[in-house]
C-alpha cells in the first residue's frame, strides 16, 4: 500500500489537534473496559496504540502500509504492530476481548470495509467489544465540519475520496455493522458532529451464524 508513503511521517502531526480529544475518549473507553487481549485494526502509525501504552495498556496493531508501520516502530514508543491485511488476518478465532478500527473503513472499497467486519466478529471473543472511530455526517453534523470533511477526504486522493463517496451514499456505518452481530452500547460525537467514538459488543447469541453482508440484507438499489 503506497498511498500514505509521503504523508506516514507527518500523519500524526498534522492531525493530532483534531484527534487528540478522540484518542483521550478512546482510552477512557479503554480503560473503564479494562479488556484483556487488544488490537488496534488498521493501527496506522500506531498513535492510538502508544498512548495505550502511555497508561501501561498493552495492545498490538495491524496495518498494510509500511510506511506507516514504520513510523509505528520508531519513536519514543514504539508499539508493536503486524503487516497483515485487515481483510483476511493470521489471528486466530476469538482471541480477542478488544478490537479497534478508527478512520480506515470510510476510505476502503465496501467490500472490503464488510470483508474487515467480518473478519473483526471472527477474532473477537464472545462478548468482546468493538470501537470504531469513523465518520457519521448526520442531520446533526454542522455544514462547516460537513464541508471540512469533504475538503480532507478530496486532498487525500481520487480514490480515498471516491471509496469516501461511496461510504457516505451507502449509509456509513449504519449499513456496515450488522445488527444481528453488534450490540451498540455508546456512541460520543466529535468535530461538530460529523466523527463517532462507537463502542458495540458482539452479540453472543449469533455466534453460530456468519454476519451477513450488507448486500444482502438491503436492496442495493434503494435510493439513499
Ligand atoms: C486514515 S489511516 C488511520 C490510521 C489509524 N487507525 C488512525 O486512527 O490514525 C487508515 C489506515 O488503514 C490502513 N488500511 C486500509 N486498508 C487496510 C487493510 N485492508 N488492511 C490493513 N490496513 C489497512 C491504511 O494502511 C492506513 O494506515
Amino acid at each position: 500500500m503506497s498511498d500514505y508513503r509521503i504523508i506516514a511521517p507527518f500523519y500524526d502531526w498534522i492531525l493530532y489537534p483534531f484527534m487528540r480529544g478522540i484518542r483521550r475518549d478512546v482510552l477512557e473507553i479503554v480503560q473503564d473496559l479494562k479488556p484483556g487481549r487488544i488490537i488496534d485494526v488498521c493501527c496506522g502509525t500506531g498513535d492510538q496504540l502508544r498512548l495505550l501504552k502511555r497508561n501501561n495498556i498493552e495492545a498490538i496493531g495491524i496495518d498494510l502500509s509500511d510506511a506507516m508501520l514504520k513510523v509505528a516502530g520508531k519513536g519514543k514508543g514504539p508499539v508493536r504492530c503486524l503487516m497483515q491485511d485487515a481483510t483476511a488476518m493470521a489471528l486466530r478465532d476469538q482471541a480477542f476481548d478488544l478490537a479497534m478500527v478508527s478512520f480506515a473503513l470510510h476510505e476502503t472499497e465496501w467490500e472490503k470495509a464488510l470483508s474487515i467486519f467480518q473478519e473483526i466478529h471472527r477474532i473477537l471473543k464472545p462478548s468482546g467489544n468493538l470501537l470504531i472511530v469513523d465518520y457519521a455526517l448526520t442531520a446533526a453534523t454542522s455544514s462547516a465540519a460537513r464541508t471540512a470533511v469533504h475538503v480532507i477526504e478530496y486532498v487525500a486522493g481520487q480514490r480515498h475520496f471516491n471509496n469516501f463517496l461511496r461510504y457516505k451514499r451507502k449509509g456509513g456505518l449504519e449499513r456496515l455493522i450488522d445488527p444481528r452481530c453488534f450490540v451498540p452500547v455508546e456512541d460520543r460525537f466529535h468535530g461538530q458532529h460529523s466523527i463517532v467514538v462507537r463502542l458495540l459488543r458482539k452479540r453472543t447469541e449469533s455466534q453460530k451464524s456468519e454476519p451477513q453482508r450488507t448486500e444482502d440484507r438491503y436492496d442495493n438499489n434503494a435510493p439513499l
